[in-house]
């Protein structure tokens, strides 16, 4: 993991760790404005490679993904530290309070992530629904012998309740595209939003309301020490015998002990996962047994456009905190008071 040549050239630029490899052209904007320290494309496991930890000491930048706990821990290794970007709208990764504590701005990539997390979470209600991961592969194994009048059976999207917990920006986008499939939307969130109440005739609940009445419950929100757990055993229970459950949050919104009793014993009907706890899943998780849970490997926010500007909007909070300015998405606005 050397610095590229080009970017050590200037040699008081500041020093910016940017925890995993990304395609080159994510990171342009920093070309020519920071030297790069840049880690393996993956690591086995969470936090950073330790050719980088070794390097925390000279850092005045750091670039994290979701897969790096920003802890005391690393922190105190770090004491040039300036700023901490993090390419993800959730910062569940990184210790806030020990950041604002130390004056160190975190950046994060709210919005650019909507609509291609909403888009997947439509997909996953889909493809549950109408249970399109063992219709094909049934299909691929030869079960597929004549047109079955009664097989591969699935739910109807219209006239059916949909609950968003937490209308957020993407629990709004995931709101806007159901109404297309005729759904009926009930709707946690802390504040009421009449304007979709309005345009969308969504109606906010209280969460066991919510569960009791969705035939879909899809999670939008953040993971903090009062969403961990969210859907525990009781909230399971609460729901319908026939209700899909769908997380496009964060794993351990969900308990996952839970859930696969919820599935196997026939509590709700079945889950689509793309975030799991732990992730990754590892690959003989008992959850993986069941063909009522379609589980996807984080891939909410995956498409050429939106992981690019992910990246850039990255950049531009790390250019931002190096540059002693506000930045553009910072997740702990309460350091620059
Ligand atoms: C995020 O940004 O928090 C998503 O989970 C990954 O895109």
């Amino acid at each position: 993991m050397p610095e590229t040549p080009e970017k050590t050239a200037g040699a008081l630029l500041p020093l910016v760790i940017v925890s995993h490899a990304l395609p080159a052209e994510w990171l342009g904007l920093l070309d020519g404005r920071c030297r790069l320290l840049v880690g393996p494309e993956t690591t086995v496991t969470s936090g950073l490679a330790p050719a980088l930890q070794a390097r925390l000491g000279e850092a005045e930048g750091l670039f994290t993904l979701l897969t790096v706990p920003v802890n005391d821990a690393l922190l105190d290794q770090a004491p040039r530290l300036r700023v901490v970007s993090n390419m993800a709208v959730g910062v569940d990764n990184v210790d806030l309070a020990a950041c604002t504590r130390r004056g160190i701005p975190v950046g994060h990539t709210p919005g650019v992530l909507t609509e291609a997390t909403a888009d997947l979470a439509l997909a996953l209600l889909l493809a549950v629904a109408r249970r399109l991961p063992e219709a094909s592969r049934d299909a691929r194994l030869g079960r597929w012998t004549t047109w079955r009048p009664a097989g591969w059976l699935g739910a109807d999207l219209a006239g059916a309740t949909l609950g968003i917990v937490g209308m957020g920006k993407i629990g709004t986008a995931v709101a806007e595209r159901a109404g297309v499939f005729g759904l009926r939307l009930v709707y946690t969130s802390r504040q009421s939003r009449p304007e979709l109440e309005e345009t969308l005739g969504a109606v906010r609940l209280p969460l066991p309301e919510l569960l009791h009445q969705s035939d879909f419950v899809t999670l939008h929100v953040p993971l903090t020490a009062e969403t961990r757990g969210l859907i525990g055993e009781a909230a399971l229970r609460t729901m319908k015998r026939t209700a899909v459950l769908l997380n496009t949050a964060r794993g351990p919104v969900v308990d996952s002990g839970a859930l696969y009793r919820a599935l196997r014993e026939g509590w709700i009907a079945a889950a689509g996962l793309d975030v799991t706890d732990p992730e990754p899943l590892p690959a003989d998780h008992p959850l993986y047994t069941l063909d009522n849970c379609l589980i996807l490997p984080h891939i909410g926010s995956a498409t050429h456009n939106t992981r690019r500007r992910m990246a850039e909007l990255a950049c531009q909070n790390l250019l931002a905190g190096l540059a002693g300015r506000p930045l553009p998405h910072c997740a702990n606005p309460q350091v620059l008071t």
